[in-house]
């Protein structure tokens, strides 16, 4: 696939990830300690899919700060920056300059394993137009669901409908394939959403819209459960980023700066980042992420987490099923049970 270029979608706010991404876009909330998008980045990279626009419009810097042109991570990076918000197709429509030949586009908040190889050879051999990576979920009542033929044809999109009136459970994963040639149909400067505009449009023209049916792992990391639950199913291996080689490592990654005293616990699954220093007694039961620069004192004990860098947790404290953004300093003795800390606020993790 060398020579493909990819587009990735990474203007949204987040809304639903505050507040972690008050002050970052979610491309680059740290997964295992690494920018989501690195990860997005190696499994392009792994097709070989090394033109790569990225669509900016909540905090551009920030990611631009973080991914440079991409020579880092063996990619080109491109960036088209959205004044306002342009929506999923309107973004691409930005890019239309660079985007002369087959192209794929890419949800950039979608964790996946998914075979784009095969899924360009599904496009090819149905000589689609607009091809649609389709994930089977057990309730589809909040996404957009696409009813397709025997033969894979899209016959139609409803968006969130109700799971009694649901008629299948694929649902539009956000991994797509499109020909030049649709950008035609796409308005300039405008905000348009390919799922309520360009797909039941192209369909109304009777081109040949197909969905790619993929059972595998499939996450949407757009809530903190789901944020959390990548973590830990990274850790655990359920799912395998080319960045993360925990699984060889008998499920403890240590860096080999971080200092871990004799005395501390520490059960696998479990990362431990660059200049971290676990302490006297510490009890570290995994799934648990510790980012670079932290620090846990004397008989602190952890399970079910995910640190950020530059934690202090004191002597004593508990942290239980809770995500710490980076900077915190959490009190001896503090007990922290199913919590997101922030420097401006503390909320629930999960949501019963
Ligand atoms: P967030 O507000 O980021 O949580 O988006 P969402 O996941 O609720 O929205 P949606 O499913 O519509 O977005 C799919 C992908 O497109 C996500 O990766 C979004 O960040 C991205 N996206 C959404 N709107 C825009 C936009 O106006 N411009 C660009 N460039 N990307 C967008």
């Amino acid at each position: 696939m060398q020579g493909l270029t990819a587009v990735i979608l990474t203007g949204g706010p987040g809304t639903r990830l505050q507040p972690l991404t008050n002050d970052r876009p979610k491309s680059v909330l740290p997964v295992l300690n690494k920018p989501f998008m690195e990860h997005f980045i190696a499994y392009l990279r792994q097709y070989g899919i090394e033109d790569i626009i990225l669509t900016l419009s909540y905090l551009p810097d920030v990611i631009r700060e973080y991914l440079g042109d991409g020579s880092r991570y063996g990619v080109r990076l491109t960036y088209y920056l959205e004044e306002e918000p342009l929506g999923t197709a309107g973004a691409v429509k930005n890019a239309e300059a660079y985007l002369d030949n087959t192209f794929f586009v890419l949800n950039g908040d979608i964790f996946t394993d998914m075979d784009l190889g095969d899924m360009l050879a599904f496009h090819r051999e149905k000589k689609s137009k607009a091809t649609i990576s389709l994930a089977w979920v057990d309730d589809p009542s909040a996404f957009g669901v696409v009813e397709t033929d025997g033969d894979g044809r899209v016959q139609r999109f409803i968006e969130k409908p109700p799971l009694a009136e649901a008629t299948t459970n694929w649902i539009n994963a956000g991994t797509y394939i499109l020909e030049p040639g649709v950008l035609e149909h796409i308005p300039s400067n405008t905000h348009y959403m390919f799922e309520k505009g360009l797909y039941p449009h192209l369909l109304d023209t009777g081109a040949p819209v197909y969905g790619y049916p993929y059972r595998g792992y499939w996450l949407d990391m757009g809530t903190p459960e789901k944020y959390f639950s990548l973590n830990v199913d990274l850790l655990s291996s359920k799912i395998k980023s080319p960045l993360v080689s925990i699984q060889r490592q008998n499920g403890i990654y240590c860096s080999r700066d971080a200092v871990v005293h004799p005395s501390a616990v520490v059960t696998a699954p479990v990362v431990i980042d660059s200049g971290s220093r676990i302490g006297r007694g510490v009890n570290i039961r995994g799934p648990v992420v510790i980012g670079s620069g932290c620090q846990m004192e004397d008989g602190a004990s952890i399970e079910n987490a995910v640190l950020w860098n530059n934690v202090n947790v004191g002597a004593g404290a508990r942290l239980e099923q809770c995500i710490i953004s980076g900077d915190i300093n959490i009190d001896n003795n503090q007990d922290v049970v199913n919590c997101i800390v922030t420097p401006s606020e503390t909320v629930p993790l999960f949501r019963t």
